[in-house]
């Protein structure tokens, strides 16, 4: 079956990409190393929950058809002749990221992405499919939508989890240029992470194909066997004494420290205990016995969590932000650093809270 797939994708690219001949394709960019990397690919991968999810409905709604199907995306972008900006047709299950998806000629020739919040990122090359994609599907704008004029700390039965999706990396990259993480009045974040020319974008740390990021492109400037070892800074942002650990780790402490907070509030101030359950929607779930495990009973979705007070969905919706990009710490460190920082200092204002000093960037 794949090698099936894989002669039938040499013989439609080189039509798709408007290269007359396959040796000529070939010879010219290689070809096959590029159709391989892709095969492999979880862009290629179609026994993924991303992309068999709706197999049972027989199609893929229009609010969900740009990001998890190749017609819908390039309706989205309307590489099909219709309207750019929206998806009028359902899709058909089944289709994956395809090389048509990135190689149309409207593809190709795309240069911007509009984020959930409203706003437009210009200027972004190859990478406008890339963030396109992996954009998220709610802002700091849609929060604010739902919890505007409510009281801070009164649990409300209208207010329900607020998901801001998985794989989020364009709206951590942008920082607050995108709003994709909930910003607190008052605070400053940072904008997009500006790295090293040439190692600034999705398309240049990644491989556009196999998806990876390749180390041997980051070990001339940064000393480190694994990735997740990199930082630059010699503050110790988490307050853990450690200023050497990767700054994925420094991250990671904070994220930790965040639920930490986010279930002594639930317990202290809405009396409600929460837990949060990663991999089962719609995540956070009533800590019924209150012991801060999540037991098989507990997170299942008619025991979703229902006593969200504005405060606490603001910062449960940051923790499943970060919770969202794995790359977080290479995407943008430091405005991470800053939603994490400011969701822990917002819960504290109301619960005391039994943790080291932290630094914000
Ligand atoms: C803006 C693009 C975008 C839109 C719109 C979108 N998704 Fe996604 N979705 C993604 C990305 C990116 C992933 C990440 C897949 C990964 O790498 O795990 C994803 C993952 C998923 C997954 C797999 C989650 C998992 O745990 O593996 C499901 C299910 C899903 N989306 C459902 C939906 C549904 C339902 C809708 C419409 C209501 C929707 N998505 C709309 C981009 C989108
Ligand atoms: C997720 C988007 C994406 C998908 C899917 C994708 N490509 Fe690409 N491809 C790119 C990007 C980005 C480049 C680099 C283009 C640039 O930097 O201008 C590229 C470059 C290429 C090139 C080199 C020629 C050129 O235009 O620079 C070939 C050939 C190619 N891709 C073939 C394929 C084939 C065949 C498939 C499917 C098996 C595929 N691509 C799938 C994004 C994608
Ligand atoms: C049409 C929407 C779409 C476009 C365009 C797109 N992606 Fe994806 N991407 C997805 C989906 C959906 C998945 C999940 C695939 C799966 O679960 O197998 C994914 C998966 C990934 C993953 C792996 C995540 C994981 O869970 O391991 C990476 C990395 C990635 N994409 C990077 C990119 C880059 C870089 C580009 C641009 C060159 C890009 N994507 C363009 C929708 C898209
Ligand atoms: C400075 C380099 C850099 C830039 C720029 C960058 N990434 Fe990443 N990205 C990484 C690293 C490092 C990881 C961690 C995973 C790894 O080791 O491959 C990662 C992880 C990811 C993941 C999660 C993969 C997984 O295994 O779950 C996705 C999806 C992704 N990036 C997409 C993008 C997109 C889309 C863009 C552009 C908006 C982008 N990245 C820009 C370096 C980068
Ligand atoms: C030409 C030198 C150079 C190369 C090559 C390079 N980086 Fe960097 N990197 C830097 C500099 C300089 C900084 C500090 C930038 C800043 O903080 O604004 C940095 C910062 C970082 C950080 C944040 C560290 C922290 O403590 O905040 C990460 C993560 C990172 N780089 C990942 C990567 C990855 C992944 C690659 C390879 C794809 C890479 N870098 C390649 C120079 C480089």
């Amino acid at each position: 079956m794949k090698l099936f797939l894989k002669v039938a994708v040499m013989l439609v690219i080189p039509v798709v990409l408007g290269v007359s001949n396959v040796a000529s394709a070939q010879s010219t960019s290689n070809l096959p190393s590029k159709v391989e990397a892709w095969l492999a690919s979880p862009h290629a991968d179609s026994s993924s929950e991303a992309f068999r999810h709706w197999d049972e409905d027989g199609e893929i709604p229009t609010a969900c058809a740009a990001c998890h199907s190749s017609t819908g995306f390039m309706d989205y972008i309307g590489a099909d002749g219709s309207a750019a900006g929206q998806v009028d047709m359902a899709a058909a299950p089944r289709t994956v990221v395809e090389c048509a998806a990135c190689h149309s000629a409207t593809a190709s020739t795309m240069d911007s992405a509009r984020f959930p919040s409203g706003m437009v990122i210009a200027n972004l090359g190859s990478s406008a499919t890339c963030s396109t994609c992996h954009q998220g599907r709610a802002s700091s704008n849609s929060v604010n939508a739902k919890t505007a004029g409510l009281e801070e700390d009164t649990p409300n039965t209208e207010l329900g989890f607020i998901n801001v999706h998985y794989r989020v990396a364009a709206a951590t990259l942008f920082g607050t240029e995108a709003k994709g993480g909930y910003e607190y009045a008052g605070n400053v974040y940072d904008g997009k992470f500006v790295h090293v020319p040439g190692l600034d974008s999705c398309t240049t740390c990644h491989n556009p194909h196999s998806l990876k990021v390749a180390p041997e492109n980051c070990v001339s400037c940064h000393k480190v066997d694994i990735l997740a070892a990199i930082r630059t800074s010699t503050i110790d942002f988490d307050g853990n004494g450690n200023t050497t650990e990767g700054v994925a780790a420094e991250i990671n402490t904070l994220h930790a420290a965040l639920e930490k907070a986010i279930q002594a509030y639930a317990n202290e101030v809405v009396d409600k205990p929460i837990i949060y359950a990663p991999g089962v929607y719609p995540y956070f779930f009533n800590d019924d016995n209150a012991n801060g495990v999540g037991e098989p009973d507990e997170t299942i979705y008619p025991n979703s969590y229902k006593s969200w007070t504005p405060r606490l969905l603001k910062a449960a919706y940051n923790y499943q932000f970060v919770a969202g990009d794995p790359g977080a710490y290479a995407h943008n460190p430091r405005y991470t650093i800053q939603i994490l920082i400011d969701s822990i200092a917002d819960l504290a204002t109301k619960v005391a809270l039994d943790m080291p000093q932290t630094v914000r960037p």
